[in-house]
């Protein structure tokens, strides 16, 4: 069981620290999705309505243990102001002095947004004591810490899982909805179940195929690890995104689908383009017709269709990574008709991922017609392979 902010007494001019995954997709300081800032208003309300003082913490991208302007989290905190219907104050650096004064300063009922948590090497340091050191100055903001930001549950990270042991630590709203949620997914599936992966990050993804080929009755793989299959398979891909140290693990698990009975359904065609642009002429091509100087940008029509087929009559599915590049009005087709398909089964269906999530939005689709959207990529689809998550273990003992 997971600790709850309940357990965590009376807060009213305490100072919670909250971890949040405030991780918004960015175009310049413009946020072009504001899913994970208003994923995180359920905790952060409730705490401004008991009177604690709110102290949120995130990190924003991959900056590498320093500063970097592009990576500030300044214009997330306009954003949640006009959310929380209040102002935000901001510390321009993590632990030291604007985050101490900041924080000094908060009143009961009020909220803070600390700089970038990765702007500190400690924060993603691959030493313990180095992180331990981090959670430490970390931890002297606060009187209790509550941990919300699920799209980063999965990472062993000092703002996620050492800060958890040195304060009274509970689960936020969006960790439990999502916990929740997903395990709808990995315990006891209604059948069929049926799971849509893409995206680019083959290396990431292949171990929740790995333990999906004994649990889901249909894989269907779309997006830039598709190309990856079709090698394995012996197709020529053109300049397609491919994994060539992977083509021999692939292979493996098409014969082990072959044989245990689950289907593994590839695009039978592709959207090829000669450079990586929104406005590079599409062509459609089949299986194995990759130009060799043009790369595959999406699933094609027919593959698109056959997806749309797989998908109708499942009782559970769970989604996760574009099917080509969204981002390009040309290469959405594929992911579009996913997205729609899926909101239009009956079942229960799940979009899973920071990219997939942005990308329904984004595509305009309203959140109410799936089932769950999850905040969390990597998170999620962890979960549902069964591992284990620092983040959320950390919560379940007690060790303040
Ligand atoms: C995400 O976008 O998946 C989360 O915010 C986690 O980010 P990370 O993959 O950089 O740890
Ligand atoms: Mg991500």
């Amino acid at each position: 069981m997971l600790k709850t902010i309940d357990t965590l007494g009376e807060l009213r001019g305490k100072r919670v620290l909250v971890r949040a995954d405030l991780n918004v997709p960015l175009d310049g300081t413009t946020i072009t999705d504001d899913g994970r800032i208003r994923a995180a208003l359920p905790t952060l309300t409730r705490l401004v309505e008991v009177g604690a003082r709110v102290v949120v913490i995130s990190h924003l991208g991959r900056p590498q243990g320093a500063p970097e302007e592009k990576y500030s989290l300044r214009p997330v905190v306009g954003r949640l102001g006009e959310l929380l219907g209040q102002e935000v104050a901001f510390a321009t650096d993590t632990v030291g002095d604007s985050a101490s004064e900041t924080v000094a300063q908060l009143q009961d009922g009020r909220v803070a947004v600390l700089e970038n948590l990765r702007f500190d090497a400690g924060e993603t340091s691959k030493d313990e004591a180095e992180r331990l050191d981090f959670a430490k100055q970390l931890a002297a903001l606060g009187d209790a810490f509550v941990s919300d930001g699920f799209g980063v549950v999965h990472r062993k990270q000092a703002s996620v899982y050492e800060l958890a042991t040195l304060l009274p630590a509970a689960a936020g709203e969006l960790v439990l909805g999502e916990v929740e949620s997903l395990r709808k997914v990995t315990d006891q599936p209604e059948r069929p179940f049926v799971v849509v992966l893409g995206g680019a990050k083959i290396a990431d993804k292949l171990g929740v195929i790995d333990s999906l080929l004994g649990k889901a009755d249909r894989i269907l793989i779309g997006g830039g690890m598709a190309y990856t299959f079709q090698k394995a398979k012996g197709h020529e891909v053109g300049q397609s995104l491919l994994d060539e140290s992977k083509i021999d693990t692939v292979r493996e698990y098409m014969e082990r689908a072959e044989r245990d009975g689950v289907e593994l359904v590839l695009p039978i065609d592709t959207v090829a383009a000669a450079e990586f642009s929104a406005e590079a002429t599409p062509t459609v091509v089949g299986v194995g017709e990759i130009p060799a100087d043009q790369e595959g940008m999406d699933i094609g029509p027919e593959t698109a269709k056959l997806f749309g087929e797989k998908i109708a009559d499942a009782a559970t599915v769970f989604w996760n990574g574009p099917m080509g590049v969204f981002e390009f009005e040309n290469f959405a087709k594929g992911t579009i008709s996913v997205a729609e398909t899926l909101s239009k089964a009956p079942g229960y269906t799940v979009v899973g991922g920071g990219d997939s999530a942005a990308a329904v939005r984004i595509l305009g689709f309203d959140e109410s017609l799936f089932s769950h959207i999850s905040t969390g990529g990597g998170a999620s689809l962890e979960l549902i392979e069964g591992k284990d998550l620092p983040g959320i273990t950390i919560l379940e003992e007690d060790h303040a």
